[in-house]
């Protein structure tokens, strides 16, 4: 993958009216899933890094070494992004592990501490040359389950101040989606004329949305076929992202189906083949299930896919 500035594709991604995918990595196999996948598409992507990831991996400098070195070899442009930060002194230390961009996430904040905060991110940030994604309003998420509970719906207005004040250079917005899923009859409804007048009013801006994966209930009932016990949460379903997708949001964070198609894949193979204890041959179908899931999201959700040849 070459490596692009997140100006240069998010200004492609909007002169073209299409999202560009973001993708929580965790491994090789899912740092290649995604590498594939655009390159398979010839898309652009954010290579992400979560909290739980950094965790995970141990060694985070050296995984985005080796994230930045893999994509080496592949032609579609990337960046690479740690996702959700809670705290300023986490995003001082992952700006130095050589992360292209950061989210410093205050969205739980008072207002006037999450801007207060995230005026130093961007500022020490800026410092090094590296681009920082904010958020506003709360968008609901795995620990709070009942969709609405926790909801913040993002002000247009305080979204433009918020802005001006913090010289960040992307804003995640609240207008319907939930991280993970929470307890639903059917999918979330995307706010669709909120959406609209957040991104009508800052043309051209990375308005981002968190919680963009769908998880369609076909891919649960899959998962659960192989023992799985997985609840039934809902989230946006792909139609409304993909509006959003061409309606000003330029960043889409999507990795919920991703994860469910990579277990099912592992899982479906170790029942079929029950004398293979060779974890390649279970983490090889594994990883090829999250590059088709990603290769669907960005044919068919983002719209990103042929937009570098
Ligand atoms: O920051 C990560 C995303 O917001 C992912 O959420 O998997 O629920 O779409 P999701
Ligand atoms: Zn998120």
């Amino acid at each position: 993958m070459s490596f692009r500035t997140p100006e240069e594709l998010f200004s492609h991604a909007y002169e073209n009216r299409y999202c560009v995918g973001a993708f929580n990595v965790f491994s090789l196999e899912s740092m290649m899933a995604v590498m594939e996948a655009a390159e398979n598409t010839c898309s652009p992507a954010v290579i992400q890094v979560s909290s739980g990831a950094e965790k995970y991996v141990k060694n985070v400098k050296a995984f985005v070494r080796t994230i930045r070195d893999f994509g080496k070899d592949y032609k579609a442009p990337f960046f690479i992004q740690h996702d959700h930060i809670k705290g300023v002194e986490a995003c001082f230390k992952a700006i130095d592990d050589g992360f292209d961009a950061v989210m410093f996430d205050g969205s739980r904040l008072p207002y006037e501490e999450n801007v207060a905060s995230t005026i130093e991110v961007v500022k020490r940030a800026h410092e090094k040359g590296v681009w920082v994604e904010a958020e506003l309003g709360a968008i609901a998420g795995f620990e709070d389950f009942v969709y609405g509970e926790n909801t913040v719906y993002t002000d247009p207005d305080q979204a433009m101040e918020f802005i001006e004040k913090t010289g960040c250079d992307a804003l995640a917005i609240s207008v319907g989606t939930a991280h993970g899923g929470v307890r639903a009859d059917d999918y979330l409804p995307l706010e669709r004329d909120l959406l609209l007048k957040i991104t009508g009013m800052k043309k051209g801006y990375p308005f981002v949305l968190h919680g963009a994966a769908s998880l369609p209930p076909e891919l649960i009932t899959k998962c659960n076929e192989t023992g799985m016990d997985v609840e039934y949460l809902r989230i946006c379903s792909e139609e409304n992202i993909l509006f959003a997708a061409r309606n000003g949001i330029l960043k889409a964070n999507m990795d919920v189906d991703n994860f469910l198609c990579f277990t099912t894949a592992a899982r479906r193979t170790m029942i079929d083949k029950p004398a293979v204890y060779d974890p390649r041959k279970y983490l090889e179908p594994a990883r090829d299930a999250f590059r088709t899931e990603v290769e669907h999201k960005m044919r068919n959700v983002l719209d990103s896919a042929g937009r570098y040849l």
